[in-house]
């Protein structure tokens, strides 16, 4: 699978081979709004699908940019946000080159579409990542796991996943804030990462 196979994602969306669609907003996504750990700003949904978790951050004051490779659930994203009178900004993109005009972003939403690329192409995601959220910026994190040896989705256990995202680069916290059961048979674990501040130079 490549960075930037629109065929394949494009493909699978119109046979209806979207297991991963909980046709709702994650718990974990409301768990930490709920919590207030999750506070109003700009925030990016790479590889958003559906996008349901868009809905429910319009809703409550961000700035929500959601990105997907496949035209048809943007479009189907943008005809549920108009229906509520809700405003978002919806690009179809490839996450692999995206970057936002206006720069960085306060926070990253990451639910399933680190796990979507096979492992090799890890690296070249992670890099997005560290350049879309901002220095003091927040990561959520859904890290997929799966008892499957292949994928998508591909198995992200934590220890990869620290591996991927370094200390260097990012302040972990001590144990996931929770962890979210999915009915296609995986478990999601929801980290925030904090983006350390730049460094200045020496
Ligand atoms: C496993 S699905 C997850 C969708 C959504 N985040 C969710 O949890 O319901 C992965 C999504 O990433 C999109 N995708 C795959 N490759 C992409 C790429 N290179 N750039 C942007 N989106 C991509 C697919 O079209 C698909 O919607």
């Amino acid at each position: 699978m490549s960075t930037g196979e629109t065929d394949y994602w494009r493909q699978r969306w119109l046979d209806g081979k979207t297991g991963w669609d909980r046709g709702g907003a994650s718990p974990a996504l409301l768990h930490w709004l709920d919590n207030g750990v999750m506070t109003p700003g700009r925030i990016l949904v790479p590889g958003c699908g559906h996008g349901y978790e868009v809905d429910v951050l319009a809703e409550r004051g961000f700035r929500v940019t959601a990105v997907d490779i496949v035209p048809e659930p943007l479009q189907r994203l943008r005809e549920r946000l108009s229906s509520k009178g809700l405003e978002a900004e919806i690009i179809q993109d490839n996450v692999f080159t995206y970057l936002h005009p206006d720069g960085p972003f306060d926070a990253v939403y990451e639910q399933t579409c680190l796990c979507a690329f096979a492992p090799e192409y890890r690296p070249a995601y992670v890099a997005q990542l560290n350049r879309w959220v901002r220095p003091g910026g927040t990561l959520f994190a859904l890290f997929t796991q799966t008892p499957w040896r292949s994928g998508p989705p591909f198995h992200s256990s934590p220890e990869a996943m620290r591996e991927l995202f370094t200390e260097d680069t990012w302040i972990w916290p001590a144990e996931a804030d929770l962890s979210v059961p999915h009915e296609a048979g995986f478990t999601e674990l929801g980290y925030r990462l904090v983006r350390r501040p730049a460094q200045p130079d020496t």
